[in-house]
């Protein structure tokens, strides 16, 4: 049996066959079908994507219901316990482990570039006090591509190189000086005798030592949260990567993009969601309340509930092993008693279990961020800074693909036709306009 799809189009009558390809048909194939010759053809309505494959990828593998996370091959439960976030990111980029020299050049490289240009503080120095971090990195990252005009040059693959090193070396330093400034403490350089994650540390918590020595536990804590976070294929903010990057504009424009995707709160900013519920909730004892208001649509249970996993989210088992390792060093965080509860009441009932609703990553990260004294404003930035690691290959993926085009989706045209102009004193106000136009 040939691999195509019968299509009988029942205003006309006639049938098309359409190849079908790894389980898919193209889109363009339906536009064949049209009822005259002047007829636009057929097009798919998809809104929010959520049956349409935007490209071919080779970096990461999901299967939702079976909870299984890989990149490019590699189980995610084997990376956590095993490689460092520096060598994922690797393998995220370039699609192989590296061998002992690739690592160390590659950790040279990237360790070469974390310093910014001195001009980046006085941005950071620029935002007020109280300040979202989130802001103020989406904002940096952007500002990037001013001091690097030859990252403009995205079909020039060594230029594509140095931007790699220097994004995914970089947004670390940016996170770090953000979160400073809101502290009013002063920037600490990077030090770059200190692994990727450990300089990491150093530049949110060093004070007047002369050096600063991460904890071994804290940083291979940093390390697993960093290699879960690192990329999850065509999400959200790796779709405004792709996008935004498909019309060549530079890869620090793009990753600004990217993170101001990540920010909101139904993808990275939904950890510090997670923190404010749990903060409302407040007592372990008022769980079985909230949940009752979530099911009635009042709000959504953060933290829970994911486009692609159906089962468990294969990192929140991961992030729940990290949460005890940390607790023990830094202390239990009493959020995590409100968690369980929730986590445990959710999972019984018939409304969450009936939507396949499952913990995300983002309900545990959360409270291990917490823990380790993070402002719940840094939690999308401390997603970010791995994350840039996916994005960065997204992007290098999608600008080498010769099946890409730049991201121009088609609509559905719902409006009005042929309306003549005019003019105001002919104009009746309508009462949604006038209500909109009240003072208040
Ligand atoms: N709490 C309560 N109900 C929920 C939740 C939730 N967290 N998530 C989904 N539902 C319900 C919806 O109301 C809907 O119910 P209905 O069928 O009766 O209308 C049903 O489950 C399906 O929900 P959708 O919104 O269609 O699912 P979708 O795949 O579009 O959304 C999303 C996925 C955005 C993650 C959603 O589950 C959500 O908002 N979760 C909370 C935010 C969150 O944790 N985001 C982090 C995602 S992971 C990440 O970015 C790293």
């Amino acid at each position: 049996m040939p691999d195509t799809l019968s299509i009988t189009d029942n205003r006309t009558g006639k049938t098309y066959e359409v190849p079908i390809t790894d389980g898919t048909i193209h889109a363009i194939d339906l536009r064949q079908i049209k009822t005259s010759p002047d007829d636009f053809g057929i097009m798919s309505y998809d809104p929010a994507f959520t049956n349409t494959a935007s490209c071919r990828s080779a970096i990461t593998y999901i299967d939702g219901d079976r909870g299984i996370l890989e990149y490019r091959g590699y189980p995610i439960e084997q990376l956590a316990e095993r490689s460092t976030y520096l060598e994922t990111a690797y393998l995220i980029v370039y699609g192989k482990l590296p061998t002992q020299r690739e690592l160390d050049e590659w950790t040279h490289n990237i360790t070469y570039h974390t310093f910014v240009h001195e001009n980046i503080k006085k941005f950071l120095e620029g935002f007020r006090y109280d300040a979202h971090p989130m802001g103020m990195l989406v904002g940096t990252i952007g500002a990037l591509s001013t001091f690097y005009p030859d990252a403009r040059h995205v079909l020039d693959a060594e230029s594509r190189e140095v931007q790699t090193h220097r994004l995914i070396a970089k947004v670390p330093t940016l996170a770090a000086f953000a979160y400073r400034h809101n502290r009013g403490m002063p920037f600490v350089y990077p030090d770059n005798e200190l692994s990727f994650c450990g300089n990491f540390l150093s530049m949110l918590w060093k004070m007047s030592e002369s050096k600063y020595r991460p904890d071994p536990v804290l940083e291979r804590a940093v390390n697993v949260l960093f290699i879960l976070h690192a990329d999850h294929e065509q999400n959200c903010s790796a779709n405004a990567m792709r996008s935004v990057a498909s019309s060549r504009s530079d890869p620090y424009s793009a990753t600004a993009a990217a993170a101001a995707a990540l920010y909101g709160p139904l993808h990275g900013g939904a950890n510090e969601e997670v923190l404010h519920m749990l903060a409302e909730i407040g007592d372990k004892k008022r769980v079985p309340e909230f949940v009752k208001k979530f099911k009635s649509g009042e709000g959504r249970l953060m933290g829970f509930g994911h486009r692609v996993y159906k089962n468990y989210d294969p990192r929140a088992k991961i992030i729940k092993r990290t949460a005890d390792e940390v607790f023990d060093l830094v202390g239990r965080n009493p959020m995590l008693d409100i968690a369980l509860e929730l986590e445990r009441i959710a999972l019984e009932d018939e409304y969450f279990i009936e939507r396949k609703l499952y913990p995300n990553v983002d309900f545990y990260s959360g409270i291990i961020y917490q823990a380790l004294g993070f402002p719940v404003e840094m939690f999308p930035v401390l997603f970010a800074i791995p994350r840039t690691s996916g994005w960065v290959a997204q992007w290098r993926e999608m600008i080498t693909d010769p099946e890409q085009k730049i991201a121009r989706p088609r609509q559905i045209y719902t409006g009005g036709r042929g309306i003549d102009y005019v003019p105001m004193e002919q104009r009746k106000t309508a009462p949604a306009a006038e209500a909109v136009a009240a003072p208040r």
